[in-house]
């Protein structure tokens, strides 16, 4: 266990399209890639988002791998890499009918839920999947899906927050690790320090897995 400091920076424009920022910054990626991948090593993402995670893997040299479900990010994104054939489009518990390669590394950030919410990001709000239980569920299967992509062995790093909103506490750091150790074995964790905070937010939490 560490704690690391990170310039809270983005180096790359956020898309015209995006209200919120919901990107990790790059130094955050450079640090880890760094730490457990070499040139050439495979780099996947299944929640590749605004692809930070593949843009930088590919400035160093590693070849980049990811799932989006979102159509207009992945088009933003996948327009931008080399490797843009690499980036696919869907739900990322598909990604073994995907036909990717065995993966080096993985370092991603699912999408975060509040314990009260109904709307559950995992599934674009259908209220078929409704619930933060659904929500933990559907993590825990998606992870699952993961595993056999990648080597045996290889690292996975993934970065959450606890969520507080009014009163309600959520432990969403805890409660995905739990779902995420179903399939990996936690072996660190890193609580990051943003070295320019934002207001409310000065650090955050990245979890070290093994498969
Ligand atoms: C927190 S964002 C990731 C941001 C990314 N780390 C970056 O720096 O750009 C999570 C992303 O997961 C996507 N997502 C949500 N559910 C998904 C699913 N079932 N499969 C694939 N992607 C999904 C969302 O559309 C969102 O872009």
């Amino acid at each position: 266990m560490s704690t690391l400091i990170i310039p809270w920076k983005l180096e790359r424009p956020l898309p015209p399209f995006e209200g919120g920022d919901i990107r990790y910054p790059e130094g955050l990626v450079r640090h880890f890639i760094k730490t457990h991948t070499k040139t050439g090593d495979r780099v996947f993402d299944p929640f590749a988002g605004h692809g930070t995670t593949l843009f930088v893997a590919e400035d160093m040299r590693r070849i980049p791998y990811g799932m989006e479900a979102d159509e207009q990010r992945h088009a933003w994104a996948a327009g931008q890499l080399d490797h843009w054939q690499n980036m696919r489009l869907g739900d990322s518990a598909a990604m073994g009918r995907m036909n990717f390669p065995k993966m080096d590394f993985c370092m991603t950030s699912p999408p975060f839920m509040p314990k009260r919410d109904k709307w559950n990001p995992l599934y674009a709000g259908n209220p078929k999947f409704a619930g933060y239980d659904r929500y933990l569920t559907r993590l825990e299967t998606i992870f699952t899906c993961l595993k056999p992509i990648m080597k045996r062995g290889a690292k996975l790093v993934v970065q959450v927050d606890n969520l507080t909103r009014g009163n309600v506490f959520t432990p969403l750091v805890r409660d995905m690790g739990t779902a995420i150790s179903q399939s990996f074995t936690q072996i660190d964790e890193h609580i990051i320090l943003w070295k320019t905070p934002r207001p409310g937010y000065d650090h955050t939490t990245c979890l070290v897995f093994t498969a």
